[in-house]
């Protein structure tokens, strides 16, 4: 049996981890007991039976638990998962789980030090809309990709609360960011090339609440992610361009695949303009890409993978029984916010900023 602690009781970990632990398809996991800065929070989590403490060190000394959850807002991480790692407890921690690369080295180089476990809830890796997209290309109906555009198009308008505060590590791009570019990183596991990117203010005075990130692979492939709080025309979640297809999706329907059909060259040898360029007759003599169309969805409906974010929990526990690799790797986590700090870089300087890998 595991036993999960929270440092921070809020809306997520209250909200989505204490339920998920209590989840009878988790039978090996179970809450345990809180650490939260917010009186009126402990004691909500006291009606729910956690043991609770107002300090770290009375939290992490209770040993009441051998995991860890760090669902503070972002600019605590560091220091929380340091501390629970340093006691000797496995640790998960929220997305984005640093606001700098530098930090989430700290995390990692304490992790190894700790020989204990260290993920990140990158749980959209596990959202039905993403899975369609994964399965549509993993079953080559649009061939090999060649752009790829994923994007949040909000209209809750601005950044609130503590996600308002550049202090706390707010902002658009490291809020709803973070798990767009995890899912491309994720997905495409080529190197990244470049990075351009422009992070604006629409309406939240302290931080980004509008990002455009465009990168580049080794390939040439291309992804773009946009995230937006103030997009009263929502464009499509995601849209996939390969050398065969392309598809569109919306919120959790299939992906609407058009695939090109009996494609082949027409006047494959023909030289690249005709000889009577510019006159009339050039376009016949032309080499052209001819094909049919059809039209399906994909996957097929009896396949649609399921929206369960618990997955990514079911996989920490069997991590921890050594029967499975983790998913969330920290060294993929670190990619993502290394790309996050370019696209920051970029959109100061105007400029693309050659990546790093
Ligand atoms: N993966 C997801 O889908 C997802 C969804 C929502 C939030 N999150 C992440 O979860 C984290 C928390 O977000 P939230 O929406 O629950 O915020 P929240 O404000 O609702 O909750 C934060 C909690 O942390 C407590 N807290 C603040 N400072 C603390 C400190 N120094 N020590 C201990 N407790 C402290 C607060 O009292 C509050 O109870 C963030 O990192 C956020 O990005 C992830």
């Amino acid at each position: 049996m595991h036993r999960l602690g929270f440092i921070g009781f809020g809306g997520m970990a209250a909200g989505y981890h204490y339920e998920t632990s209590k989840r009878s398809d988790i039978p090996d996991l179970e809450p345990a007991a809180v650490y939260d800065v917010d009186p009126q929070r402990r004691e909500f989590a006291k009606s729910k039976g956690l043991a609770v403490y107002d300090s770290l060190q009375d939290f992490l000394d209770s040993r009441a638990f051998d995991i860890v959850l760090v669902a503070t807002p972002n600019n605590y991480h560091r220091p929380m998962v340091e501390a629970a790692l340093g006691a000797g407890y496995n640790v998960m921690v929220e997305k984005p789980a640093a606001i700098t690369s530098a930090d989430f080295r700290a995390m990692m180089d304490a992790a190894d030090r700790s020989g204990k476990l260290f993920t990140v809830h990158q749980n959209r890796r596990w959202d039905r809309d993403f899975l369609i997209a994964k399965a549509a290309i993993e079953e080559g109906d649009v061939g090999a990709p060649y752009m790829i555009e994923s994007r949040i198009h909000g209209t809750g308008g601005t950044m609130t609360g503590w996600r308002g505060m550049a202090d706390h590590g707010g902002g658009m791009l490291l809020d709803w960011g973070v798990h767009m570019l995890d899912q491309v990183l994720w997905l495409i596991k080529e190197p990244v090339d470049t990075v351009y990117a422009v992070v604006r203010s629409i309406k939240t005075d302290e931080v980004d609440d509008y990002a455009k990130v465009i990168i580049t692979f080794e390939s040439g492939l291309v992804a773009q992610v946009e995230v937006a709080t103030f997009t009263l025309a929502p464009l499509p979640r995601l849209a996939v361009y390969g050398d065969k297809g392309g598809f569109m999706i919306e919120g959790g329907s299939p992906a609407r695949v058009t695939k090109a059909t009996d494609m082949h060259w027409e006047n494959y040898d023909a030289p690249a303009y005709g000889d009577d360029y510019p006159g009339g007759m050039q376009s016949r003599t032309l080499r052209r890409c001819v094909y049919g169309t059809e039209k399906f969805d994909a996957p097929a409906p009896e396949k649609l993978p399921p929206q369960d974010w618990a997955s990514l929990y079911k996989n920490v526990l069997a991590a921890l029984d050594g029967k499975e690799e983790l998913v969330v790797k920290p060294v993929e986590v670190l990619r993502v916010i290394k790309v996050i700090e370019a696209a920051f870089e970029s959109s100061r300087t105007n400029k693309a900023v050659k990546f790093v890998n």
